[in-house]
């Protein structure tokens, strides 16, 4: 197909350096132009050229198609340690049974529907959501949700190792923050920062102020030219209020992970005792559960259904269920109190 669409032909220069970026070997630049010009057909209303286009340019590029087992050049690695900078799950966990409050909901499905219609939204030069800030306590959805969405959209999930990215090395830090995004730049994935208030944290924090004003620059700096229309970025933070406004500024939405009400709990705890003949109300348990989060009322459950099957009873007992919500109680006060120590 020599013309494309309307007999208009794609501009010179656009042309110009998708040849530059062949003559180049440089498949990430190949990749961004060819799917700027497809966006230019589908903002000009081109859908069939598009279709075409994005047809002969596949969801894969050529290196990711032939790459290592990973799907992937070589992962980058901290290379003091030689550890991965992040871990590749080629197959998302199951996220059939996410329960998420409705406003969490609006914003997953509209980060969803965004990306479903980013034609629609390019025609007006919109680009669809594609860095998400979650936050909230632990153990309410934020690593289930980015799974969701790569399940969505048939992606892999990339999860940041915190533990590789963050070097004693002066600079080393800053280095592999542009590795971590080089590669969600290079092949589609939904890329989870976990903890990304230990490396975003406020530059007045008055500890290495140098280093971290260092690191949380590259990190600005990072997430300003990041444009993987594939890859969603996905920052996770138990501390919103520690992130620096700039970097949560650069998100394209924050979206909240509130501890379970209720009706969820509730919800979570018919879904794990199906199957289990349970002696008991539902609602009675969901109100005692009050205060814990998803993880805990599923641990919960989990060493109640576990006691039940030791003890040889066919049936789960409320006892059972209050012996282990106690045991749970007991923990999260013990945490409670140790961290109001460290706060004073
Ligand atoms: N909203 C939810 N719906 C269903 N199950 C959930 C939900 N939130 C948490 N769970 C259960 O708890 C487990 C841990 O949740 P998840 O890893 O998503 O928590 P998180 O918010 O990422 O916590 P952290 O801040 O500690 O990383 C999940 O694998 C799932 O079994
Ligand atoms: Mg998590």
């Amino acid at each position: 197909m020599g013309r494309v669409g309307n007999g208009q032909m794609t501009d010179v220069d656009s042309l110009q350096r998708l040849f530059r970026a062949y003559r180049d070997d440089n498949d990430v630049a190949f990749r961004k132009i060819a799917e700027s010009i497809i966006a230019d057909h589908l903002a000009a209303n081109h859908h069939d050229v598009a279709k075409h286009l994005r047809a002969a340019l596949g969801t894969e590029s050529k290196k990711q198609a032939s790459g290592t087992s990973a799907g992937l050049t070589a992962l980058p690695r901290d290379r003091r340690s030689g550890e991965q900078l992040l871990t590749i799950y080629h197959e998302p966990a199951s996220s059939e049974h996410l329960l998420l409050d409705a406003s969490t909901l609006a914003r997953i499905d509209r980060v969803i529907n965004e990306r479903r219609n980013a034609g629609k939204l390019a025609r007006y030069g919109y680009a669809p959501k594609s860095k998400l800030l979650f936050w909230g306590p632990p153990g309410c959805g934020k690593t289930l949700t980015a799974h969701h969405l790569a399940n969505h959209f048939n992606l892999k999930v990339g999860v940041v190792r915190l533990s590789a990215l963050i070097s004693s090395y002066l600079g080393d830090t800053a280095a592999h923050i542009q590795q971590v995004f080089d590669i969600a730049q290079e092949s589609p994935m939904v890329i989870l920062f976990d903890e990304i208030d230990s490396i975003a944290k406020n530059r007045d924090d008055t500890r290495d102020v140098g280093e971290l004003k260092r690191v949380v620059n590259s990190l600005l700096q990072a997430m300003d030219t990041f444009a993987a229309p594939d890859s969603i970025l996905i920052g996770a933070s138990n501390h919103q209020y520690l992130l620096d406004p700039a970097i949560w500024r650069r998100f394209d939405d924050v979206i909240l992970f509130p501890m379970p009400s209720p009706q969820l709990r509730c919800d979570f705890i018919k879904h794990h005792l199906n199957g289990i003949s349970f002696k008991g109300s539902f609602d009675t348990i969901a109100r005692k559960m009050s205060g814990l989060s998803f993880a805990q009322i599923e641990q919960v459950l989990v060493e109640a259904i576990k006691s039940m099957i030791l003890e040889d009873r066919g049936q789960l007992t409320p006892q059972q269920v209050s012996a282990e919500l106690k045991y749970m109680q007991k923990m999260v006060a013990a945490t409670e109190r140790e961290r109001t120590l460290e706060d004073e």
